[in-house]
């Protein structure tokens, strides 16, 4: 039986590890080096540390492993996942191509859209509700999609719009860092590449930052592994041996995120006080029908709006469980008030909840605690 067939858990603690060796540790230590002694002609595996690192290497193999098991991936490894999202998308794009981006996607995206547009690339924007990308894909080189969308958690068909791009012609990359490669495998869906910031879910302690881009063509591999060694934004191999340890863990960290997740959504639907409420695993939420198709587990990210900014922020210092700080995806809960950063269309009282691994029981009973401390 190969590891490919076994369960997320049994390749989650094995992903990427070399062959057993006597006196050898299990997940080799990082191995930090400027340069490799490199005689004669040079060629690989290891010259220059902005190239290639043996510890990048396992941790690579354990994300293909997890984006795709079974098949031949290449995966690459970055300092951040907005170093990941940018080698794909500056190292696809040349002047006068078209790229398609989501309109409510990840706050620094329009940062990348204005550098696009700045060398040149025509950039059209949608949301991701209701698969509206599909409607700018003509002419277009590059599709990104990001489902579930950050903060707004709408959910659009990947199968879907990967088969209409590819019947135009156009690459498809989805940003997979709210699900996480357990969450959803969009190589699976058809993607040509998978991106992800492993700053979150993947890595799971808020302690490091990371990104990776798996693809399954070498060439577009290739590409974005070029962009790397230009820009150098390479990851430290600290960080990268402590992501690859914090993977051991991800199927532990995801089901219990995600399940406490549901629980929180369902005692917020009986809420009059909360409005606007989304999860994509919730049955009534309109991302569900999509959603329970293409994802495996349905994320640890809860939203949903509450009065106004000052009831927001009652809220938010009430919690005793959870941390007012941005990103998710962590086993400690986090919670902000998204308006507070002023790049995403959302309303004042608007709350991106990340629902750690904390016993359910304690952080429902914290969060209904503090919803009734917030009310005037
Ligand atoms: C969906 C999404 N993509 C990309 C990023 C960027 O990741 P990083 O902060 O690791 O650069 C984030 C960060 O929040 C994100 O939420």
């Amino acid at each position: 039986m190969g590891m490919s067939t076994m369960g997320d858990g049994t390749r989650a603690v094995r992903a990427g590890l070399p062959e057993p060796e006597q006196y050898e540790p299990t997940l080799p230590g990082p191995v930090f080096a400027a340069h490799f002694h490199l005689s004669g002609e040079p060629v690989g595996p290891y010259t220059y540390g902005r190239e290639t690192n043996p510890t990048w290497t396992h941790l690579e193999r354990a994300i293909g492993e997890l984006e795709a098991p079974g098949q031949e991936v290449e995966t690459t490894v970055f300092a951040s996942g907005m170093a990941a999202v940018s080698a794909v998308l500056l190292s696809q794009a040349r002047t006068g191509d078209v790229v398609v981006l989501p309109n409510d996607g990840y706050q620094a995206l329009p940062l990348v859209r204005e550098q696009l547009e700045a060398y040149g690339v025509e950039v059209r924007t949608a949301p991701t509700g209701g698969d509206a990308q599909l409607e700018l894909l003509e002419g277009a080189k590059l599709l990104w999609i990001e489902t579930p969308s950050n903060p707004g958690l709408d959910v659009c068909d990947v199968r879907r719009l990967v088969e209409a791009a590819h019947a135009a012609g156009v690459l498809v990359a989805v940003d997979n860092t709210l699900a996480t490669s357990l969450g959803q495998r969009p190589l699976e869906l058809g993607a040509d590449f998978s991106v992800a910031s492993d700053t979150k879910g993947m890595t799971g302690h808020g302690d490091i930052l990371l990104g990776h881009v798996s693809c399954r063509d070498p060439l577009l591999s290739a590409g974005v592994r070029r962009w790397r060694k230009v820009v150098g934004a390479i990851p430290g191999p600290m960080e990268a041996w402590l992501a690859h340890r914090s993977l051991a863990t991800l199927q532990l960290r995801i089901d219990r995120q995600c399940t406490t997740a549901l629980a929180l959504a369902e005692a917020l639907t009986a809420r009059a006080d909360v409005s606007g409420l989304r999860y994509p695993g919730l049955p009534t939420d309109p991302s569900y029908p999509i959603a329970v198709r293409q994802m495996r587990r349905f994320g640890s990210v809860v939203s949903f709006e509450l009065a106004d900014e000052q009831t927001a922020e009652r809220f938010l210092g009430a919690l005793r469980l959870v941390d007012d700080a941005t990103s998710f995806g962590g086993v400690r809960s986090t919670a902000e008030r998204r308006a507070r950063w002023g790049g995403d269309a959302v309303p004042a009282g608007f709350i991106r909840f990340s629902v750690g691994a904390e016993d359910p029981e304690d952080l429902l009973a914290d969060v209904a605690r503090a919803l009734d401390a917030s009310v005037r």
